[in-house]
C-alpha cells in the first residue's frame, strides 16, 4: 500500500472554508423555503410547544427513546430552573444474540411493550398518578403536543407497524396492557426539542437545541414569521438536508443503507455512520473482500492514541483487519480518523450558521447553542473543529457564539414538555 492512496482518501473528506458558507446559506435559505410550505429537504416540524420559563414544577416520569439505549426517569421540577433526576433507568434496545427492538424482525408491539415494562422497573408497584413526557426522537408530524405520527423511521430502525402510527396511542395501549394506567403520556417531542427546553428551562437566551450523536438533528425557536401562527419550537430534520457533495465513500455507504437518498447530512455527521464511513475507506484502501465493522467508539479510540508508535492504533487495526500496521500506516489511518470526524463537525458547524442566519438576519448577538450526545462530548477534536468552521463562517461573530453541552438532555426536556402541557 501507498501513502498516495492514503492522501488521495484523506483528501476526500476536507471542506474548505467557501463549502462550509455554501451549506450555510442552502439551510437558510431551504428554513425559509420550508416555513413558506416549498418543498425542501428540511422537513420543518411543528412542535407545538414553546420555551418554558424555568418556574415549571412537580414530579414528571420520562422516555428517551431514539438511540443505542432506552432510558427512563423521574424528574422534580423545582421551579427557578432547577431539577433533579430522582431515579432512572436505562437499557440497549439490542443485545446481539438476544433481542433486537430495532430490526424489522421486531413489532411495535414487542417494542412498546419492553418500553413499558421499562416504566413499571422504574415506579414499581406505585399507584401515584404520574404525567409522562415522551422524547421520540424520530421525524413525526404532529397535530398537538400529544399526537405524534412517525413518519418514517432514521438512523437504520426498522421496527415493523410503527410508521404512520401515532407513537403515544402505541405506548398508552402498552401501558395499559401492564396494569400502568396511572401513567399518562401527556407530551412527546424530539430530543432536539428535549435539548432546547431542557437548555430554557435553566438558561435564558437560547434559541437552538441539537443532537450529536447516534443520529444528528437540530432544532430552534421560531418566533417570528410570517408563516407561524404561534411562536414555536421547530424541529428541522436537518439530517435529511442534501445540498451536499458525496464522495465515493458516502455513495456505497448510502447504497447499503436502509433508505438510500434520505438522510445525507446524516450520513456523513452521525455517530451511527462514521465508523461505516472509515469501514469503506478501509476496505478501498486495503482491497478487502467484505466489509469490516467499525463504530465512531472505534474512530475515539485512534484519535486518542497519541503514543509514539501508535500501539493502540495498530492493535485496533490488528483485531479488525488482522493486518500488521507499519509507523506510517498507523498514522495515516489516525489522519484519517482525523479527517472523517473533523469533517462531521465541520459540516454541523456550518449547518448551525445557516440557522443563526435565519434566526439573526440582522446581525448576530451573543448566543449559546446547546448540543447533547455521545460524540459531541466524547470524540476527542470535535469542539475544536466545530468552533475553527465557526471562525471560518461566522469571522468575528464567531467569537459571540458558545456550544455548549445539554445539561439534563432528553430526560429533563421531556418532564419540561410534560409541566408545560399539564
Ligand atoms: C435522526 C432523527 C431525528 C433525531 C436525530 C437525533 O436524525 O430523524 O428525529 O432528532 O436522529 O437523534
Amino acid at each position: 500500500m501507498k501513502h498516495k492512496d492514503f492522501a488521495q482518501v484523506i483528501d476526500e473528506f476536507s471542506t474548505t472554508t467557501d463549502d462550509l458558507k455554501q451549506i450555510a446559506a442552502c439551510v437558510r435559505y431551504d428554513i425559509e423555503k420550508g416555513l413558506a410550505n416549498e418543498a425542501t429537504s428540511l422537513r420543518m416540524l411543528n412542535s407545538y410547544i414553546g420555551l418554558p420559563d424555568g418556574s415549571e414544577k412537580g414530579d414528571y416520569l420520562s422516555i428517551d427513546f431514539g438511540g443505542t439505549n432506552l432510558r427512563v426517569g423521574l424528574v422534580r421540577l423545582n421551579g427557578n430552573g432547577n431539577f433533579t433526576i430522582e431515579k432512572k433507568l436505562a437499557k440497549p434496545l439490542k443485545v446481539p444474540g438476544k433481542y433486537d427492538y430495532t430490526s424489522s424482525t421486531a413489532t411495535a408491539k414487542a417494542l412498546f411493550s419492553f418500553i413499558a415494562s421499562l416504566i413499571k422497573e422504574l415506579i414499581g408497584s406505585s399507584t401515584k398518578k404520574y404525567y409522562l413526557g415522551h422524547t421520540f426522537s424520530f421525524p413525526s408530524t404532529q397535530t398537538n403536543i400529544y399526537n405524534a405520527k412517525l413518519i418514517k423511521w432514521t438512523k437504520e430502525f426498522a421496527t415493523r407497524d410503527v410508521e404512520g402510527k401515532i407513537i403515544n396511542d402505541l405506548l398508552k395501549d402498552a401501558l395499559h396492557e401492564q396494569q400502568l394506567d396511572n401513567v399518562e403520556p401527556i407530551a412527546i417531542i424530539n430530543d432536539t426539542v428535549a435539548v432546547l427546553l431542557a437548555a430554557a428551562y435553566t438558561s435564558s437566551n437560547t434559541y437552538i437545541g441539537s443532537i450529536y450523536a447516534t443520529g444528528h438533528n437540530t432544532c430552534y425557536f421560531e418566533s417570528n414569521n410570517k408563516y407561524i401562527k404561534k411562536p414555536t419550537i421547530i424541529n428541522l430534520e436537518i439530517g435529511n438536508f442534501d445540498k451536499l457533495s458525496l464522495n465515493d465513500y458516502d455513495k456505497a455507504l448510502d447504497a447499503a443503507s436502509v433508505a438510500p437518498y434520505e438522510q445525507r447530512l446524516e450520513k456523513m455527521v452521525a455517530g451511527r455512520y462514521i465508523g461505516e464511513l472509515f469501514a469503506y475507506c478501509l476496505q478501498d484502501l486495503f482491497g478487502l473482500a467484505t466489509l469490516p465493522v467499525f463504530s465512531s467508539i472505534d474512530l475515539s479510540v485512534i484519535l486518542e492514541d497519541e503514543s509514539p508508535n501508535r500501539t493502540a492504533t495498530k492493535q485496533l487495526i490488528k483485531d479488525h483487519l488482522q493486518v500488521d500496521l507499519s509507523d506510517d500506516e498507523a498514522l495515516a489511518i489516525n489522519r484519517l480518523a482525523d479527517a472523517i470526524t473533523a469533517r462531521s463537525a465541520r459540516l454541523a458547524a456550518a449547518s448551525y450558521c445557516g440557522i443563526l442566519w435565519h434566526i439573526f438576519p440582522h446581525g448576530q448577538p451573543e448566543h449559546r447553542i446547546f448540543i447533547d450526545g455521545s460524540l459531541f462530548q466524547n470524540v476527542p477534536n470535535v469542539t475544536t473543529n466545530m468552533q475553527q468552521a465557526l471562525n471560518e463562517i461566522l469571522a468575528e461573530d464567531a467569537a459571540k457564539i458558545t456550544l455548549e453541552s445539554s445539561k439534563g438532555g432528553s430526560i429533563l426536556g421531556a418532564a419540561v414538555a410534560a409541566a408545560m402541557n399539564q
